[in-house]
């Protein structure tokens, strides 16, 4: 049952929209994704202690419960109606599992009257020093409960809570691209699954040599080969993405790095009790099927303005130049690393033949000092991260047109979510210190290094995180390339910070309420700032020029086609 009980109704409600919502051609691999899909579900335990199983059973039921409180409800109706607030394909496989479990769990909450002894009596949890709200005290007894140290040998070690999240995304889509591609340009005309959510809209899937960013030269004028919305020819016959685009020094966007690049965010809401109604949940599944990131509010290649504080520098490289319209991609992949990055880096679109160059962000903010394994051994030592950043850089100068241009963004100094989150109250209803030490004591904290009691710990981890962003001036100096040259920036959340504190704001409110670990969507809004602000010191000239046609094309094309 452990194996069963993963936060199910949520993950499930992937594996059901996947097959009835994505009409993508699977063909023979329908066989091999169901075999993956099971695999999936029958995996050991990740962690030790109950690990992911644990963390999610106590998260979910811990809910349960405060709903149960704040409605006064009994926890069946409270289960039911819970169950009904998922969208319809994830709601009766909901309803499944509380047929299933929900008379053991409401039998637990009668004996025990809270989710970390609920979990432990189902056997779920299976250290009794290891509880999310260690201020209740546990009634639950079971000497066959002991705690599980870290075994070195036999390492059961998930890098966090979420982490079966992406496992998930990987069955469909572990080649971090478009699922829904019909020519293989990368580039897709469905937003989740890798698709325009992440990569400019395609605007013709069935010719693999339109693409937003393609050069279009002498093409048929009449035809927007290269998906900004600019098309057709005036009373000279002379193309419009000629006269407005050709000299305007247009360039593309690129984002490659890890869930802050991605711009992972749980919605506060979906772990609130006292925000759960009927709407919580309603967007879940489109949320899943973009890895619960937001590249389309990320501060690199944000588009979507529809909610406040949505600033990236695609928007701003837009502004300059309405030629850019659409020529985004985000490659942020949750849990990337030096080493992981450099083969996510190869799912980078562009041809130094036919394409424009690019302003490309190279940020790896943590992971190569929170790894997995919650030990100083398994960081990344300097050598290594230089060895990863350079192949990565060889690479890159196989793909990148002429004329890019590469941003280095440091390692963050992540000793800033303890000291401003410890003694806070996470929206769970426990101290943000209670929930680093379940996850460290499960063995699956995003960051053993930094959300840690420990201050020594916190120290070594930035340490070591200052030595691996020197680690990039090096390069700089030491090396050239053919097609790109490049700056170095510290990771700006100190600058932010200042900026944020200067307006009256606190530090924690930039950073994600509930894992307590990622910049936050207004984080995400000033670092665009900073970031543009900094090139238009530095490097104006990789922002290209203003282009003189802007209120022209505005006036003939309007919002060249958007975004979806
Ligand atoms: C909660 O509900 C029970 C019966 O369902 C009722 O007796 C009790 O007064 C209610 N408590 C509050 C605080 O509303
Ligand atoms: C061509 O278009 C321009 C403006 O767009 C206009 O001023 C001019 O009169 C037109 N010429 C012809 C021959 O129609
Ligand atoms: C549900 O809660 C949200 C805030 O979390 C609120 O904006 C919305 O109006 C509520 N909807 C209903 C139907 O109560
Ligand atoms: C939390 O700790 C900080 C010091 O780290 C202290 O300044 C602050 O007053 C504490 N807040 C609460 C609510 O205890
Ligand atoms: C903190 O961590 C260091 C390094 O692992 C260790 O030597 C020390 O004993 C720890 N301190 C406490 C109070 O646990
Ligand atoms: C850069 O060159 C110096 C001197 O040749 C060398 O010591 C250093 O290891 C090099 N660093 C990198 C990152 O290539």
């Amino acid at each position: 049952m452990k194996s069963v009980f993963v936060l199910l109704f949520i993950v499930l409600s992937v594996l059901i929209n996947f097959s009835t919502a994505v009409n993508i051609p699977v063909n023979g691999k329908s066989l091999e994704i169901k075999n993956k899909i099971e695999d999936f579900l029958s995996k050991d335990l990740q962690g030790v202690n109950g690990g992911t199983h644990c963390a999610g059973c106590t998260i979910v039921l811990s809910l349960v419960s405060q709903y149960s409180g704040i409605h006064n409800k009994s926890i069946e109706d409270s289960l039911d109606e819970l169950c009904s607030f998922f969208p319809d394909e994830a709601g009766s496989l909901c309803t499944w599992l509380v047929n299933t479990y929900g008379e053991q769990i409401i039998k637990y909450f009668d004996q025990y009257q809270n989710a970390d002894d609920v979990c432990h009596a189902m056997n779920i949890c299976t250290s009794p020093t290891c509880r999310l709200f260690t201020s209740a005290p546990s009634k639950f007894h079971n000497p066959d409960h002991v705690h599980e140290e870290y075994n070195k040998e036999n390492p059961k070690v998930g890098t966090s809570p979420w982490a079966w999240i992406q496992e998930l995304i990987n069955i469909f889509s572990e080649e971090h691209l478009p699922i829904q591609d019909f020519d293989g340009d990368k580039h897709s005309l469905e937003a989740t699954f890798r698709g325009y959510n992440w990569r400019g809209k395609d605007c013709n899937d069935l010719d693999k040599s339109s693409y937003p960013g393609v050069i279009e030269g002498t093409s048929d004028p009449s035809v927007d080969l290269n998906c900004n919305g600019i098309f057709g020819s005036n009373n000279q016959s002379q193309s419009y993405e000629e006269l407005f685009c050709a000299n305007s020094g247009a360039m593309g966007i690129i984002v490659s790095g890890d869930s802050a690049g991605a711009h992972f965010s749980i919605p506060p809401q979906w772990m609130t009790a006292k925000d759960i109604n009927s709407t919580t949940y309603k967007g879940i599944v489109d949320i899943l099927e973009t890895e619960i990131d937001w590249p389309m509010r990320s501060c690199y290649t944000g588009w979507d303005t529809s909610v406040p504080f949505v600033d990236s520098m695609y928007l701003r490289m837009r502004e300059r130049n309405l030629c850019n319209h659409r020529d985004y991609q985000n490659l942020g992949v949750n849990g990337a690393s030096s080493s992981g990055t450099k083969e996510i880096i190869q799912t980078i679109n562009r041809n130094q033949e036919t394409d424009k160059p690019v302003l490309l962000f190279l940020e790896l903010i943590g992971n190569d000092v929170c790894s997995g394994h919650h030990d100083f051994d398994s960081m990344a030592t300097v050598d290594e991260f230089t060895a990863n950043i350079l192949d990565i850089l060889s690479y890159l100068d196989t793909t990148l047109p002429k004329g890019s241009h590469i941003v280095f963004v440091g390692l963050a100094d992540g000793r800033v979510l303890w000291d401003s989150l410890w003694n806070r109250t996470h929206p769970l209803g426990c101290e943000y210190e209670e929930v680093y030490d379940f996850l460290n004591c499960l063995q699956v904290s995003p960051c053993w290094g930094w959300m840690n009691p420990n201050e020594t710990v916190r120290d070594y981890t930035s340490n070591r995180a200052a030595q691996l962003s020197l680690v990039y001036n090096q390069i700089i100096k030491n090396n050239t390339y053919n097609n790109f040259d490049m700056i170095y920036y510290d990771f700006p959340f100190a600058t932010i910070n200042q900026i944020w504190v200067a307006q009256g704001g606190q530090t924690y409110d930039l950073i994600e309420p509930i894992d307590g670990f990622h910049p936050n969507q207004i984080a995400n809004y000033l670092m665009a700032g900073v970031f543009y602000n900094q090139l238009t010191q530095d490097k104006p000239e990789w922002l290209g020029e203003i282009n003189p046609f802007n209120s022209q094309i505005q006036a003939m094309f309007g919002n060249q086609g958007g975004y979806s």
